[in-house]
């Protein structure tokens, strides 16, 4: 069904949040093929409902493994808390069992415990992603004494995918998200970046925290957690092409994709318009 021959690395996000996701692995991977695949025309989808993300989330992977891609991890909190666990159970062993679908959550909260003195950790992600309650349920898997508390920050994913992400007017819905999370839970010593659109919004979140809290950016841990993943899994290495390419899909235009992420990635792109 799909073409059997070793592919790049599939990178999914629904716009361009997951170029925080993918410039980590980037850097710490370099030598790897890699296809980035941003649905900037259906995005955002934080507030859609679990069958509309998991059938969008379907067709992207769908698509990436249409164009190789042996391994695609959703670089995206939403699609991971939503999609992840039904295309690996429902569509996975149809489609191809051998290949594999890997999300973000899990790599995330592995190292929590480690991070976390007062064991009461916050997360803040898009509605669907708290709603799911998927992040305390890995986190108690593994600790089950972390007191977690939710933040949806609905605003902070449009304010990114419309370059809003440093305006003066992004003050308002960073600093009401985090003003309510910490009055939830005062004992809260380490903040979660629940999405992979939020590291854009790092330096405002910073500048409303008091002092003492960490904030938790997923990027450089989804990153170590592959390059451990592939280490472990030799067969899935070897299926992995390593010319040191990058390719960029969107479903918008083009032109948008390239001009906004050449300014997340610091450097000029070629982008591809394609359908699902
Ligand atoms: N970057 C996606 C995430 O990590 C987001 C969001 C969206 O489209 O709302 O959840």
């Amino acid at each position: 069904m799909f073409p059997n021959v070793a592919g790049p690395i599939g990178l999914f996000d629904s716009g361009y949040g997951g170029l925080t996701i993918f410039d980590k692995i980037h850097q710490l991977m370099p030598a790897y093929d890699y296809i980035y695949l941003g649905d900037n025309a259906r995005a955002p989808y934080g507030t859609r409902s679990f069958d509309v993300v998991y059938q969008f989330t379907r067709q992207a992977v769908h698509k990436l493994f249409e164009e190789g891609c042996q391994l695609v991890i959703l670089a995206c909190n939403t699609a991971s808390a939503k999609a992840l666990r039904t295309i690996q159970q429902k569509d996975l062993p149809g489609w191809d069992p051998d290949r594999r679908v890997l999300g973000v959550i899990r790599p995330t909260v592995e190292l929590v415990d480690t991070i976390s003195r007062t064991k009461h950790v916050g997360v803040l992600g898009t509605s669907g992603t708290i709603s799911s309650g998927s992040y305390a349920i890995e986190i108690h898997k593994m600790f089950p004494h972390i007191q977690v508390t939710g933040e949806a920050c609905p605003m902070w994913v449009p304010l990114v995918e419309n370059n809003e992400f440093s305006s003066p007017g992004a003050d308002y819905f960073v600093r009401k998200h985090i003003d309510h999370i910490l009055s939830a839970d005062p004992r809260i010593d380490t903040l979660i970046l629940g999405c992979t659109h939020y590291p854009l919004l790092i330096d405002k979140i910073r500048r409303f925290l008091p002092p003492g809290i960490t904030l938790f950016s997923q990027g450089e841990y989804v990153a170590d957690s592959l390059r451990d993943y592939l280490r472990r899994h030799p067969e899935m290495d070897r299926k992995l092409t390593k010319e040191g390419r990058c390719r960029f899909l969107t479903t918008e235009s083009a032109e948008k994709f390239s001009d906004t992420a050449s300014l997340f990635l610091n450097t000029p792109i070629e982008v591809e318009r394609v359908d699902l």
